[in-house]
């Protein structure tokens, strides 16, 4: 089974099928406020907790903002972590910086041992004004950073403009996964909201999931447990129709994987498979 990188935000490794895949650029796209900064913090703590090492850069959060940050949410191992340079913080100057270059990647590859937590926050200033050779350098430039381990960038969302622009297209189009933050502002429950774009080479949940930002635990998804339960045997299900080899052992495959898929939705594809193939 491929090893899957939990990524610590409770709920969230459920909806996105058991974690990141190693190696990866994995983006978090959402408005000002939904918690970008606080899931990029909470991806490097799980990583630091696990003994990885961690680098952040970011455009706006200097170290002491990102221990001030920390403190608020109760995560000293994240404080010792950047004392004792086990993660590494960095501000970038957007002007001086501006568009992707080797300067970001050489700093990281002199920082990793080649398997380290990178987080970006936000890529968005990094290719604002985007042109015809962007695709080709974020292409370029996501290539880099798996080869150096695996990678969450968040993209900042416009307000109150379509996800339609190329800066926060682009990054979705060329990542291997992408999540949609949202906060609607309804109050309580429903009012921040996460769901899965894409991952690819993986199944992932469908739904929009409610979560919130606690102290202590971060940001909290409210996957469904019950339906995360799964299929642990498909033996009787396997009894009850004529099947042929082909699609016996890709239920086979399928009942190996630990993802939620009831036994009932199984009949009923199995049904449908059976009429086909009469
Ligand atoms: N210590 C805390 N405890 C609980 N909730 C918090 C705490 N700190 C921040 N929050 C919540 O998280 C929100 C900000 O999260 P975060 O900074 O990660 O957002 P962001 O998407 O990075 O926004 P920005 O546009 O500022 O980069 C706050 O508006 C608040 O609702
Ligand atoms: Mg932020």
């Amino acid at each position: 089974m491929i090893m899957r990188i939990k990524t610590g935000i409770i709920g969230f490794d459920t909806i996105i099928g058991g974690g990141y895949r190693p190696n990866t650029v994995n983006v978090v796209v959402g408005a000002s406020g939904t918690g970008k900064t606080i899931f990029s913090l909470q991806f490097l703590l799980k990583g630091i907790e696990n003994g990885e090492r961690g680098i952040y850069i970011s455009f706006d959060m200097d170290t002491k903002a990102v221990m001030i940050l920390a403190e608020s949410l109760g995560w000293d191992r994240l404080i010792t972590a950047m004392e004792n340079a086990e993660l590494m913080v960095t501000r970038s100057y957007a002007e001086s910086i501006s568009y992707l270059n080797e300067d970001i990647i050489n700093y990281i590859e002199k920082s990793t041992d080649g398997n380290t937590r990178i987080v970006i926050d936000s890529f968005t200033p990094l290719i604002s004004s985007p042109d015809f050779g962007v695709r080709r350098d974020i292409n370029w430039f996501f290539d880099q950073l798996r080869a150096n381990g695996t990678c969450v960038i968040t993209v900042e969302e416009p307000f109150s403009e379509s996800l339609a622009k190329p800066d926060t297209v682009l990054p979705v189009f060329l990542s291997d996964s992408a999540v949609y933050m949202k906060n609607i502002g309804y109050g309580e429950a429903f009012s921040r909201t996460i769901q899965v774009i894409k991952h690819r080479a993986s199944w992932h949940m469908e739904g929009v999931f409610p979560y919130r930002i606690l102290p202590g635990l971060g940001i909290v998804v409210e996957s469904d447990l019950e339906y995360a339960k799964g299929v642990e045997d498909i033996s009787p299900i396997l009894t009850k129709f004529k099947l042929d080899k082909g699609i016996e052992s890709k239920l086979r495959f399928l009942a190996k994987k630990e993802i939620p898929v009831s036994r009932a939705l199984i009949e009923r594809v199995l049904k449908i498979y059976e009429s086909e193939n009469k």
